[in-house]
């Protein structure tokens, strides 16, 4: 029997790049997929990749820096699935590159509001769910950005820096339920979110790798693959690195 079979993943995000990926390997390990991204044309596809691979998928669009978004997109597939297995707050952006004195209050806001505000606004929504049926995994997508702060990349390293802290607070406070909060820390993944930030600050990350290479999208998917799953049992409230090697702890 497949790992996953029977059970419901919501994944940020998964339109494309990462969240996609880990919608693939979730996907075929048997769990159904709820798709939510603020980008409708991207989500179609993915849940047309999803499906041609035999995937039980489906979108809801939304913008999840929207408490009412949040709100609406996880009635949806929590009314077409059922119930709510999996969450993995995936959806982030990495603001423009700058010093911090270059960089606007406005900026500083909008990546605030995707990449940590909006992971406690779908935990906020999700959780309940899962206390009532006393099981549950959460997977934030943080970074090696969290731990060690890259230059030129002040929201993008505070707000990740808060999804640990969410993660290790929120994980203390569910210990004694069947629900399970872990947060991955990647290093440089080639994606589209490469885009925002220009080639410079890009080979400053990959230049700190000791395995001087990026890490693949499977990477990721695959250590999610296991933290969704009820095999991480006795770990919550803890960070998992995917460096190689620039971060050993
Ligand atoms: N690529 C990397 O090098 C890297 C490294 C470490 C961590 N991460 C993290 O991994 C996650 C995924 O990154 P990626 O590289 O796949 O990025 P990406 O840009 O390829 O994908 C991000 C997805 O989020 C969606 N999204 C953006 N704003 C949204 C909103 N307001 N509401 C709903 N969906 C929204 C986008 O449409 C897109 O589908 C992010 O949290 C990122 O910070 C990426």
């Amino acid at each position: 029997m497949k790992s996953l079979a029977d059970q419901c993943a919501i994944i940020t995000g998964s339109a494309t790049g990462i969240g996609l990926g880990i919608a693939e390997r979730l996907g075929s390990e048997g769990a159904k997929i709820g798709v939510i991204d603020i980008d409708e044309n991207e989500g179609m596809k993915a849940v047309q990749v999803l499906e041609k691979k035999g995937v039980h998928a489906a979108l809801a669009v939304a913008d999840i820096t929207k408490e009412s978004e949040v709100r609406t997109a996880v009635t949806k597939l929590k009314q077409q699935f059922g119930k709510i297995d999996i969450l993995v707050n995936n959806a982030g952006i990495s603001g423009a590159a700058g010093n911090l004195w270059e960089t606007t209050a406005e900026e500083m806001d909008r990546v605030y509001n995707l990449n940590l505000r909006a992971v406690f606004l779908m935990c906020k929504e999700i959780i309940p769910y899962m206390l009532n049926q006393n099981y549950g995994r959460i997977v934030n997508i943080a970074s090696i950005a969290g731990k060690e702060g890259n230059p030129k990349m002040v929201p993008y390293s505070a707000t990740k820096a808060g999804v640990i802290g969410l993660t290790k607070s929120v994980g203390k406070e569910l210990a004694e339920t069947g629900i399970r909060v872990n947060c991955v820390t990647p290093a440089v993944v080639k994606t589209k979110i490469l885009d925002q930030i220009g080639p410079e600050v890009v080979d400053y990350m990959v230049q700190k790798i000791p395995m001087k290479r990026t890490v693949e999208i499977s990477e990721v998917a695959s250590l999610v693959n296991w933290l969704a799953s009820p095999d991480c049992s006795a770990s919550t409230g803890a960070v998992f690195d995917i460096s190689g090697g620039r971060a050993t702890y």
